[in-house]
């Protein structure tokens, strides 16, 4: 299966993608957790988009679609793959479409994520992630055992930068004015399914496995 995964900062993209790509063993490309990377490593790519990613902006089309057009084209997403933040434009969207041609591979479904404004801000406020596993935990709705420690490894917690409140505003803004146009772009093309993320986690991953299975 070649899927997307669509949907505001906080939606839980990456709390699901981590799910489904488990449940279907497929590869998991989220170019935020790729731009993290880079910047954790402090490689080239890392220190040009380090400015951008904490300004909640977006990272160049130019560089995001060559990097999204390296890893499709590894071995282990030939059979398929779940993209998790990407595309984010419609330029991206459309380079995706050029990619995927190319390939002789056409994308199979968008997955819309559903979720209302105030849960948004919930979500990433008390979102920690821990530095060793990577694993994302949630002040409020998975909470650690012990404040600040992972109940995996005993790895310390992070907040990321850009869950500071005002970033977030920011990166709401660059949402409805760059990427929610996807939405009507991928209804137009019969590949869009949009599914209501409200619930546990386990309610929303069951919501989309079925929607898949179906
Ligand atoms: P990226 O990393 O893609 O961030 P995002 O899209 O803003 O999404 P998040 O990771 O914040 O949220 P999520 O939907 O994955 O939610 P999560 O599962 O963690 O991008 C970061 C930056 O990189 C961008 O701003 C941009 O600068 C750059 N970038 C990335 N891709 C780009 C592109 N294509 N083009 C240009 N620039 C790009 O869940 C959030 C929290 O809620 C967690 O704590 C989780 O535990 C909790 N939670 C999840 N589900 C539930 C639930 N059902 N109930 C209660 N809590 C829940
Ligand atoms: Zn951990």
């Amino acid at each position: 299966m070649r899927l997307i995964l669509l949907g505001p900062p906080g939606a839980g993209k990456g709390t699901q993608a981590s799910i489904l790509t488990k449940h279907f063993g497929m590869p998991h490309v989220s170019t935020g957790d790729i731009f993290r990377a880079n910047i954790a490593r402090g490689t080239p790519l890392g220190l040009k988009a380090k400015a951008i990613l904490d300004s909640g902006e977006l990272v160049p089309d130019e560089i995001t679609i060559g990097i999204v057009r390296d890893r499709l084209a590894e071995p282990d997403a030939e059979p398929g793959f779940l993209l998790d933040g990407f595309p984010r434009t419609i330029p991206q969207a459309e380079a995706l479409g050029r990619i995927l041609d190319d390939l002789g591979r056409p994308l199979d479904r968008v997955l819309e994520l559903q979720v209302d404004p105030e849960e948004i801000v919930r979500r990433l406020s008390g979102r920690r992630i821990c530095r060793t596993c990577g694993h994302v935990w949630h002040l409020e709705f998975e909470p650690p055992t012990v404040e600040d420690v992972c109940d995996r490894d005993g790895g310390v917690l992070y907040q990321r930068e850009d869950d500071e409140p005002e970033t977030v505003r920011t990166r709401l803004r660059v949402y409805v004015e760059q990427t929610k146009p996807l939405i009507g772009y991928y209804a137009d093309h019969g590949l869009l399914t949009t599914i209501p993320a409200v619930g546990s986690v386990d309610d929303i991953s069951q919501r989309l496995i079925e929607t898949l299975e179906s």
